[in-house]
């Protein structure tokens, strides 16, 4: 006779075997159903494991970007297993993500201890972690405490996953990119095709805004905005506009500084309560899936990104890249700038030398 206690005692049980969270170790109970879990995997479970596909970890799983970030990459069928990491909430994150029925495997994992378990064998590393901007910040605000979280977590992907794609959304990304550049270095671990500053969100509200004022679907329209991730450092290139356009001059500075504020425009809506999240996520997913597409060998993904650069002599520069099976196989030359564009560029060039002096000076401390 299967009375009602049993069928619940079995529903947790086989909810804690999909779930698989790993940070709830610890206490004699929860290693009962652990065992539990175990001996009903080996017997009743029908699972057949999870579907070919990537291993993707997400550090700084449970924040404003982390959470709809986590959710995309459980919807993209290329990923195969997501680790969900965090210094707080992960389990309840890991629990709510992994009923989605996606192919996915969801783990999660909670505090430094747990870092390790987190990067092993991962194939791309996403790092939104660390705290956003209020009104009034700029992203160099946000180094004092940011530095140390990229450091730490970088110092985790060398030890543990040091041929991983890492993308790197932690701000000040001018100055986060050169940390973990100077990490890995010290590690011996460091490929810099395999680094890659997230900087899509700039490209996705260049072409929302862009497709605004020439009347087009944002879909159809393609912005490349290079140099770096904040402020003036951010260059959209509205002479390569695709398709094909012209501006009156107004629209080009209504443009081009609506395109550098745009982060500040979500900060200042937001009144406090945090910086883009949701487009963010947006972007970091899409970013994320080209990067995903590059490794399985998909021919002409190309994407801007922060990467480390000979496009101009400053050691890193945001540009169109092609992603390929390696992470970076090729920066793409800046082409053709029109005068106003090669204006912005010397101004972006002295404020991304100093934040990659004061990223490269920080992490040699
Ligand atoms: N690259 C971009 O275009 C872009 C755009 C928007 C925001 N950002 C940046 O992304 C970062 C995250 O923004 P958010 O709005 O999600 O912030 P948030 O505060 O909502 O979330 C950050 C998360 O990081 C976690 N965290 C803190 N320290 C950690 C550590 N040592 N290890 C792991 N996780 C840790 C926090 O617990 C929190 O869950 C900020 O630095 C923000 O400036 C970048």
């Amino acid at each position: 006779v299967i009375t009602d206690a049993a069928i619940t005692r079995k529903v947790v049980v086989q909810a804690l075997a999909s779930i698989a969270i790993s940070s709830c170790r610890g206490n004699s109970e929860s290693s009962e159903l652990m065992e539990e879990v175990a001996i009903l995997k080996g017997s009743n479970c029908r699972a057949k494991g999870a579907a070919p596909g990537f291993k993707v970890a997400v550090l700084g799983a449970s924040g404003g970007i982390g959470q709809p970030l986590s959710l995309l990459m459980k919807m993209n069928p290329l990923v195969s297993v997501l680790h969900l990491y965090d210094v707080v909430n992960t389990p309840g994150v890991t629990a709510d993500i992994s009923h989605m029925n996606t192919g996915a495997v969801v783990r999660g994992f909670l505090g430094q201890p747990q870092l390790e378990s987190a990067l092993t064998g991962m194939d791309l590393v996403i790092i939104p972690a660390g705290i956003p901007r209020k009104p009034g910040m700029t992203r160099d605000d946000l180094f004092n405490i940011n530095a140390g979280i990229v450091r730490t977590l970088c110092e985790g992907i060398a030890k543990c996953c040091p041929n991983a794609i890492v993308n790197v959304i932690s701000n000040p990304v001018n100055s986060t990119v050169p940390i973990a550049a100077e990490v890995f270095k010290k590690a011996g671990t460091y490929d810099p095709k395999r680094l890659l500053g997230v900087t899509t969100l700039d490209v996705v509200r260049a072409n929302t805004f862009v497709g605004e004022v020439l009347g087009l679907d944002p879909r159809d329209v393609n912005v490349p905005v290079v140099g770096g991730h904040a402020g003036v450092t951010i260059l959209p290139l509205l002479s390569q506009v695709n398709p094909p356009c012209s501006f009156t001059s107004e629209e080009i500075s209504y443009l081009t500084s609506r395109i550098q504020n745009g982060g500040t425009e979500v900060v200042e809506a937001k009144a406090g309560a945090g910086s883009a999240t949701l487009s963010m996520a947006y972007a970091a997913a899409k970013f994320a899936d080209a990067c995903l597409r590059g490794l399985r060998g998909d021919a002409g993904i190309v994407e801007c990104s922060y990467i480390a650069s000979q496009v101009t002599e400053l050691p890193f520069f945001a540009s169109k890249v092609r992603l390929g099976r390696s992470g970076v196989e090729e920066v793409l030359p800046l082409g053709p700038l029109n005068e106003f564009e090669r204006a912005g560029l010397e101004k972006a060039k002295g404020e991304l030398a100093e934040s990659i002096h004061k990223g490269v000076a920080f992490a040699n401390k």
